[in-house]
């Protein structure tokens, strides 16, 4: 008499921990390391997720009264999602370096643990000037293998194009708390069930749509941009898919503004502009993971100029202009700028 699988209402309950396991076909030579450390940063967005649903109550909204290497106040909340993810992987033996938004140089594996294979790149909090409003926030990660032969990883391992990327993936915290993530074998989403604490699997293979619904840039900035962005933009706004105008959106959280043009097509855009010449959003833990995540989903995401995969970082926190979305509106957006400057 086997299990009456009609009980559980579903035929497999997958966790990000099986999922992980049965992608692991693809990786003949894995060792079950990825898995763990992928783990790792689940068990960090259930604590940060967690946090953060009291954060009103726990008084640890607001600001820190610091300001982070790039110039930034930075919130309460940054500071804790940032901890959180460093102290649940600096003694694992699975990383020999880490690199934050929060922190100017690497942060290394301290001396009394041991070193491994991969290189865990993360924002711990992003949209964070959002937090204290109650809108939707996340968390972004980036995963290489180390390029160093031994010792502490350095700076050298975190400066890797996107191509040479493992896994990528973000933790969306809205309505509900997602996990979403690649290893190279398609995009795949997992909602947190707080009742068991458990991340399902909830969205298997996630694929862009063809038809886009939404365009998404902070228009505030119009006057700021090159008459290439100003067209384009001009552009969208006149343009109808399926015989109705597609919609803007823009939340100012760079994790919900993509997670909502991954799931309903589209593009979400922030250019350079005249007050931000390299453009605002980070290459190494911002735009590189989401990158990746898109091409795996079958859209594009370039600098402007080409993709975003094929850029070799030159410094930690270097920034980037990005066009993320569907691959034909991410080539418009290229044919804009390359005709109107
Ligand atoms: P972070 O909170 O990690 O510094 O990132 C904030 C970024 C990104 O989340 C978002 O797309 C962008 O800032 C919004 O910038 P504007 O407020 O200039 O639109
Ligand atoms: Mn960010
Ligand atoms: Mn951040």
């Amino acid at each position: 008499m086997g299990v009456d699988k009609n009980k559980f209402k579903t035929d497999k309950i997958v966790t990000i921990e099986r999922h992980i396991l049965e992608q692991q076909r693809f990786h003949p030579e894995a060792t079950g390391v990825l898995t763990q450390l992928l783990y790792d940063i689940a068990l960090a967005g259930k604590m940060i997720a967690s946090q953060m649903s009291r954060a009103g109550l726990a008084q640890i909204l607001g600001k820190t009264g610091d300001t982070n290497v790039q110039g930034e106040q930075v919130m309460k909340l940054d500071r804790l999602a940032d901890e959180t993810i460093y102290i649940l992987n600096d003694h694992t033996g699975r990383l020999a370096v880490m690199a934050s938004e929060e922190h100017e140089d690497v942060l290394s594996i301290p001396d009394e643990y041991p070193v491994g294979k991969y290189v865990l790149l993360f924002d711990p909090l992003d949209g964070s000037s959002n937090i204290d409003f109650n809108v939707g926030v996340g968390t972004i990660f980036a995963i290489y293998q180390r390029v160093t032969k031994e010792g502490r990883g350095t700076m050298e391992d975190c400066l890797q194009p996107g191509r040479n990327l493992v896994a990528a993936g973000y933790i969306v915290y809205g309505a509900s708390t997602m996990f979403v993530y690649t290893t190279g074998h398609g995009v795949h989403g997992f909602t947190l069930d707080p009742s068991i604490g458990e991340f399902l699997l909830s969205h298997e293979d996630i694929r862009i749509p063809n038809i886009p619904t939404y365009y998404s840039v902070n228009q505030g900035y119009f006057t700021r941009w090159s008459p290439g962005i100003q067209k384009y933009t001009q552009h969208l706004q006149s343009m109808t898919s399926e015989t109705k105008s597609i919609s803007m959106r823009y939340v100012g959280s760079l994790v919900v503004d993509f997670h909502r043009t991954l799931l309903s097509g589209g593009i979400f855009y922030y250019p350079a502009d005249i007050s931000k010449p390299e453009g605002k959003l980070r290459l190494a833990y911002e735009a590189v993971p989401l990158a990746y995540i898109i091409e795996q989903a079958g859209g594009s995401a370039s600098n402007g100029y080409g993709p975003i995969l094929d850029v070799t970082p030159t410094s930690l926190h270097q920034r980037s202009a990005l066009y993320v979305g569907n691959t034909e509106m991410v080539k418009e957006a290229e044919d804009y700028i390359r005709i109107y400057g």
